[in-house]
């Protein structure tokens, strides 16, 4: 347990946590040489001693208070049997969609497929350069999921508004809802400390749909999460009504996108705060980057606040500005 726990239940701590989402991944020489050898990216997931050491190389290379656990939030249909692939240069390609056959999806096939999951948490969790720091599971929201799973693919900046008349959604949500309580439920018992949903295509939604699509799954999954002890970090990317949002669905945490203003979110919102600079920050120019750090911090120094991003880091950035960026705000007082 570290200080993202401490900064979220409001204890004191030395300095401003920070960790990145997608802080493993492709900027990494030591991640794409794994990647080189291990063309599916599924089964690199599920091969827990690979995965394992993917989750924990950031932090043998930079100073953050978190691991995040390599895996992916399209896990959920691909435990509920729809056929989920990654392609180069494309992303996610999922296959077709039969409710029927989801719908009779039992909680032993899921854990018989989701398994090599629990084991990464429990041998990361054991690792000593995780001593005294956070270890961050997670799951998609159900919207998001729900949306890959109707669209078999990103769906870029256009929702395909068919999604609106789609005839099983209660019931494919509910389902997902099920699958996600297991998979919260799992993570926790195999040692992940703190939860973060991941609701990417929020924005995409027509903003009178969201009790359905948005507040009413979410809140379910936080007021689970938040009863077995657990803090609960959401990141609803892209919506206009972050406020609003926090006082119905009632997370321990928001991650705000790059998107809206932090000044009115600091003015706003009275629990943590995390994430917000744009990850293109970190293809600046050294002085650019940390000017940018130093707006946010600067903006949200009298909330509790975790240093992050406004959605995952790039690709193309480079390993030595991320080192920049971490030890910047680790000494920022
Ligand atoms: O470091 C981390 O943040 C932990 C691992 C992680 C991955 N995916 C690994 C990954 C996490 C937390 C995710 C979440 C995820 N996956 C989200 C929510 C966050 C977001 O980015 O909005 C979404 C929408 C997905 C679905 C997904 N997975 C897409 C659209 C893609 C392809 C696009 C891309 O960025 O490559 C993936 C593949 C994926 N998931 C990669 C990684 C490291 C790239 C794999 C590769 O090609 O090497």
């Amino acid at each position: 347990m570290g200080i993202l726990k401490d900064c979220i239940r409001d204890k004191k701590t030395n300095s401003i946590p920070i960790w990145f989402m997608r802080q493993a991944g492709r900027y990494l020489p030591e991640f794409r040489e794994i990647r080189s050898n291990n063309s599916n990216f599924i089964n690199l997931c599920l091969n827990p001693n690979l995965s394992k050491e993917i989750t924990i190389q950031p932090l043998r290379r930079f100073n953050l208070d978190a691991a995040i656990i390599f895996s992916d939030i399209l896990f959920i249909p691909f435990a509920l049997g729809q056929h989920v692939e990654f392609e180069k240069n494309f992303g996610p390609r999922l296959g077709v969609l039969d409710i029927k056959n989801i719908l009779e999806v039992t909680e032993e096939d899921i854990l018989n497929k989701l398994n090599p999951i629990y084991k990464l948490i429990n041998m990361t969790s054991k690792e000593k350069i995780l001593k005294d720091k956070d270890l961050i599971g997670f799951v998609g929201a159900a919207w998001t999921i729900f949306l890959y799973m109707f669209n078999k693919k990103s769906p870029k900046k256009n929702l395909n508004k068919e999604i609106y008349n789609y005839p099983n959604t209660n019931d494919l949500i509910k389902k997902i809802i099920d699958v996600q309580k297991l998979h919260i439920k799992k993570q926790i018992e195999s040692g992940a400390t703190i939860i973060q949903i991941f609701d990417s295509w929020a924005g995409l939604l027509d903003e009178k749909k969201k009790e359905k699509y948005i507040y009413e799954p979410t809140k379910e999954i936080v007021e689970f999460t938040r009863k077995l002890g657990a803090e609960v970090i959401c990141f609803p990317r892209s919506i206009k009504y972050y406020k609003e949002y926090c006082d119905i669905v009632g997370p321990s945490a928001i991650n705000i996108d790059y998107e809206v203003d932090p000044i009115k979110i600091a003015e706003n919102i009275n629990i943590p705060i995390q994430g917000g600079m744009n990850p293109n920050c970190l293809l600046l120019e050294k002085n650019d980057m940390l000017k940018n750090a130093r707006n946010y911090l600067t903006i949200f120094k009298n909330n509790r606040y975790i240093f992050n991003l406004g959605h995952g880091l790039m690709p193309e950035t480079n390993p030595d500005n991320v080192k920049i960026l971490v030890d910047f705000v680790k000494d920022f007082k």
